[in-house]
């Protein structure tokens, strides 16, 4: 790959910010956690709860809107600065008590046993070394404490991305995050689990759908497009040049998919599947 093609970015995409992230997920992980919440008791005082690849602090959030005791720690780490950055603005915005650091999964600087409560969504199945991730949501969990891990099992924007990938790119293209695939898997999950030191009878997976809603079909796959579009070697000119034709692809697509459907209001929902797993130390 040469220097030119590594900075290219088609002129069509969008930078990647804190409010185009929340633009595509929506409220899909408020209403996982809300799934999440009906089975685990409610936060005893003076939890210490890690939101993990926090995104814009989805899963605080939504800890937040449970009332918890006064008493409680939440810290929210993200690889990401600007996902750091849209987490501050929205807890500055909210007056809550939440720490913030820029920090990797794979290599966290808490201390061993620090927290009660760890929450990893929607983060595991994009890693290089996954295991090592696992390894540090083992060692900086309590005894006793639990451990929150989610994936997706189903999301309606795989096959039309891979569609549009393919005729624009031909078949040999990859993109350069992976997704799907065995991360599907419930076996899959546990095993990251089973990887950090979890053991296998205090560990429990089960499935819940959540419905996307979504506005503009072509808004939203352009933004996807944008972020998750890349290539392993980075944008080329030609996918500049086949923008509009892999948006169209990617649009025609999900509207054809089983878990798109038309709402009498003009917007449209979407089906993704998650798999949950709530493990004990
Ligand atoms: C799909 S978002 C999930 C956000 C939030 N947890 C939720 O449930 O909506 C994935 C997040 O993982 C972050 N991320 C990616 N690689 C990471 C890593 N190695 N360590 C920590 N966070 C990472 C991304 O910046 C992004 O904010």
């Amino acid at each position: 790959m040469t220097a030119t093609q590594e900075l290219f970015t088609p002129k069509q995409a969008y930078a990647k910010t804190a409010s185009l992230f929340e633009e595509i997920i929506g409220n899909s992980s408020e209403q996982i956690c809300r799934h999440i919440f009906t089975l685990l008791p409610p936060f005893p005082p003076n939890s210490i709860i890690h939101d993990n690849g926090s995104g814009t602090g989805q899963v605080t959030a939504e800890i937040m809107s449970t009332n918890p005791p006064p008493s409680i720690m939440i810290i929210a780490t993200d690889a990401n600065e600007y996902q750091v950055l849209g987490c501050r603005a929205k807890v500055e915005e909210n007056g809550w008590l939440v720490e913030m650091n820029v920090m990797r999964a794979q290599a966290l600087t808490f201390p061993d046993e620090y927290f009660t409560h760890s929450f990893t969504n929607f983060v595991v199945a994009n890693l290089d070394e996954p295991e090592v991730c696992a390894g540090h949501i083992w060692r900086t969990l309590k005894k006793g404490g639990v451990a929150v891990v989610c994936t997706w099992a189903f999301m309606p924007h795989d096959l039309p991305m891979k569609k549009a990938s393919a005729v624009t790119r031909g078949p040999d293209a990859k993109f350069a995050l992976n997704w799907g695939g065995d991360w599907y898997l419930q076996s899959k999950l546990k095993d990251f689990m089973l990887s950090g030191g979890f053991e296998e009878q205090k560990i429990k997976i089960s499935t819940s759908d959540v419905f996307l809603e979504i506005q503009d079909s072509k808004r939203w796959a352009t933004i996807l497009w944008s972020y998750l579009g890349t290539r392993d070697d980075g944008w080329h000119q030609e996918d500049e040049d086949r923008w509009d034709e892999a948006i169209e692809i990617m649009v025609k697509e999900l509207e054809s998919s089983p878990a798109y459907r038309k709402n009498s209001d003009g917007t449209a929902s979407l089906r993704f599947t998650a798999n949950v797993s709530i493990s004990t130390k």
